[in-house]
């Protein structure tokens, strides 16, 4: 117990670490050179196309394949070695993506979550060296060797999976910012009908919950006003066309039903059903 929470002291030590800050904010100018915001190959690593963030899908490739190469290392003998080695390969070849994926997170932080994500990414980047070590010399002969980086490799990894996991579970990063909403099921009064400006993104709240509502014309809209990426407000964003473009990192859903159009957000923006009544607008959640 003592040594978890000195394990949750340190974590809490990198997230002061400014000393940090301004080596990590080159390298993310560098990341979002060569992967812009708005740009295919962002909407590719974020995992946009696939409906959930790619980065933490392949780390299980990776672990899973080290982890299984680790086991043959320790149980499997002298019959086991051709099969850990080609694990070992196929983890190193899953890292690629992984890493690139994950940079690619990683380049929209700062802050706290910044910090833990530059040791998380300089611990795999470490496993990852020693892997590659590890590879080369397994195709050497150097049986002993090989072990010794891997099973390295796989401690740093290991500890470097402890702040992955700190920064999902803990400081929320990846996950969808509106899953713990309590959305409206019945119709709840919002703002006054004349208060609704056409072509305005105007917020508001719904049962103390943050939505955002937009008219063009006789047409209502209401969604969530908070982006599923990171959580910004959505109401701050720009409205074309009836797509609606996040103001933090570019993502853009459509009005009518939040549908993703183009990352990094991976999870469509809760829609409302909304209607004027009695000189108000009221908003429930839409049925799915
Ligand atoms: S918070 Fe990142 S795109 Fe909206």
């Amino acid at each position: 117990m003592k040594t978890i929470q000195q394990l949750i002291k340190r974590v809490e030590e990198i997230e002061e670490m400014e000393a940090l800050d301004r080596f990590a904010n080159l390298v993310q100018k560098g990341i979002s050179r060569i992967v812009p915001q708005e740009s295919a190959l962002k909407d590719l690593l974020s995992g946009t196309w696939l409906g959930r963030p790619l980065h933490p899908i392949l780390t299980d490739a990776v672990i899973g394949a080290w982890a299984s190469a680790l086991l043959l290392d320790i149980l499997g003998g002298k019959r086991a070695e051709r099969a850990a080695d080609q694990l070992v390969a196929i983890g190193n070849m899953a890292a690629l993506p992984t890493i690139a994926a994950g940079l690619s997170d990683w380049a929209e932080l700062w802050g706290a979550q910044q910090r833990l994500g530059s040791v998380h990414a300089l611990g795999n980047a470490t496993a990852f060296s020693f892997q590659t070590l590890s590879f080369w010399a397994r195709r050497s002969g150097k049986r002993k060797r090989a072990r010794l980086l891997s099973l390295t490799a796989m401690a740093i990894a290991g500890a470097s999976a402890y702040l992955g996991g700190h920064l999902s579970f803990v400081k929320g990063v990846g996950v969808n910012q509106t899953a713990f909403e309590e959305w409206p099921q019945e119709w709840t009064p919002v703002i006054a009908e004349q208060d609704l400006a056409e072509d305005t993104l105007t917020p508001a709240r719904a049962d103390g919950v943050r939505i955002m509502l937009y008219r063009k014309g006789e047409q209502l809209y209401a969604l969530s006003d908070r982006c599923s990426h990171r959580g910004c407000p959505l109401h701050q964003g720009q409205v074309n066309d009836l797509m609606l473009e996040c103001s933090c990192h570019g993502s853009i859903f459509r009005v009518s039903d939040g549908g993703v159009v183009r990352g990094p957000a991976t999870v469509p923006a809760p829609t409302y059903e909304v209607r004027y009544q009695d000189g108000k607008v009221e908003v429930r959640l839409t049925v799915r």
